[in-house]
């Protein structure tokens, strides 16, 4: 059988020798406790499981949904004005079966073989993949502890900057855990004008940010909607992730070749997620600001104990996650997450796994309550590790 080179183009699995070792576990009735993956274990607020199940029982529902409805983007526009202050037309909304699927769209209707594209390292994985997919070269800025875990355009070489067709940028930032501030968003802003690139800001975090600070939009600063476009995803906030419920907002043209080559090869969004969509994005937002607080009662369990057994203060400003330096000068992040497997029954993500610049650092996904985070803190203390 022929595969296509662009197979090639993706890493081994990293997670591959860990999958393997948590199947041993398994197999002799051993334990885990996994914050490896950030799927949130909070169920999604009732009033979107009875537009889910509404909706399941509308024969219209079960047809093609061939265009994003009226409604939901009349919907996405309000919530925008209303959450964010930002007022987008509908021809500036369009659906995408999950940020994860749209960023790998997006950059097919962006960019060709041999394009340039700003890629953060660390990152989510489908930043980087997407590129690669797309035949593109990433040409990665560092998210490290140098650099405030945020980017810093003013080390970015002129000539790449020019040569760059456009810049993933997403904060709160998975997996480093720093947030935005205005200063910085305006200066991508610059940065993006002056370079004439698009900025592509992922807000998969707004509404899980600590410690008072806001989570807003990219698209709330002033010339944004002219440089850029944002992907917003319910997956997280309203705990929807199997759902596949995101959206792609900003600059008209970007959203039209995005609708543009999406209509080839897919439909729309299924009508009964538009249906859940409409439910969340037009109730009140109670549920989401306390789920943030209790998200916030898990990095405090989780970074106060850690604290406690000896390691560095993570870098936990935002996100589901925590990103944590591993302690007594270790700096091999897979090893490391082996042996916590091994002697703990904890599974983490490895930093590497993020990029080069993750190495020396691991990620703990806040899946689990508090008290259960307190006890990772002790078997972690009790390890040796
Ligand atoms: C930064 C970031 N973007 C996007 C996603 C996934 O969003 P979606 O479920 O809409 O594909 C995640 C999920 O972990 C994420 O961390």
């Amino acid at each position: 059988m022929h595969f296509s080179a662009r197979l090639d183009r993706f890493g081994s699995e990293v997670f591959a020798a860990l999958k393997e070792l948590r199947m041993k576990r398994e197999a002799q009735g051993l334990a885990v406790i996994d914050l490896s993956i950030g799927t949130p274990d909070f169920e999604p607020p009732a009033h979107l499981v009875e537009a889910y199940a509404q909706a399941a029982r509308d024969p219209e529902c079960w047809k093609y949904a061939i265009v994003d409805t009226p409604e939901m983007l009349q919907a996405v526009c309000s919530y925008y004005e209303r959450r964010f202050g930002v007022q987008v037309s509908p021809d500036m909304v369009c659906s995408a079966h999950g940020t994860q699927e749209g960023m790998g769209m997006l950059a097919l209707a962006l960019v060709d073989e041999g394009d340039t594209v700003l890629v953060p390292d660390p990152c989510y994985p489908v930043f980087q993949n997407a590129v690669l997919l797309s035949g593109a070269t990433p040409w990665y800025y560092p998210l490290s502890r140098e650099t405030g875990f945020v980017p810093r355009v003013s080390d970015i070489p002129a000539e790449v900057a020019d040569a760059a067709r456009y810049m993933v940028v997403s904060l709160p930032a998975n997996p480093v855990g720093s947030i935005g501030t205005p200063e910085l968003y305006r200066e991508l802003i610059a940065f993006a004008r002056e370079h004439d690139l698009l900025i592509v800001h992922d807000n998969a975090y707004s509404d899980i940010i600590y410690d008072g600070a806001q989570g807003g939009s990219f698209l709330a600063y002033e010339g944004a909607a002219e440089v850029g476009v944002e992907f917003f995803s319910l997956s997280k906030s309203f705990n929807v992730t199997g759902l596949r419920i995101s959206y792609l907002v900003g600059r008209p043209d970007v959203i039209a070749a995005f609708k543009r080559l999406h209509s080839q090869i897919d439909f729309g969004m299924p009508l009964p997620q538009q249906r859940v969509a409409i439910a969340a994005l037009t109730w009140p937002l109670d549920s989401v600001r306390a789920q943030c607080a209790l998200y916030q009662e898990r990095r405090d369990a989780l970074c106060d104990g850690l604290v406690a057994a000896g390691w560095e203060r993570p870098n936990a400003q935002g996100t589901m996650f925590v990103w944590a330096k591993l302690p007594h000068g270790r700096e091999d992040s897979l090893g490391f997450a082996m042996e916590l497997m091994e002697r703990t029954g904890v599974i983490v993500t490895p930093g590497a796994s993020f990029g080069p610049h993750g190495e020396g650092y691991v990620r703990f996904a806040l899946v689990q309550p508090p008290e259960r985070l307190r006890e990772v803190c002790e078997l972690i203390a009790a390890s040796g590790l």
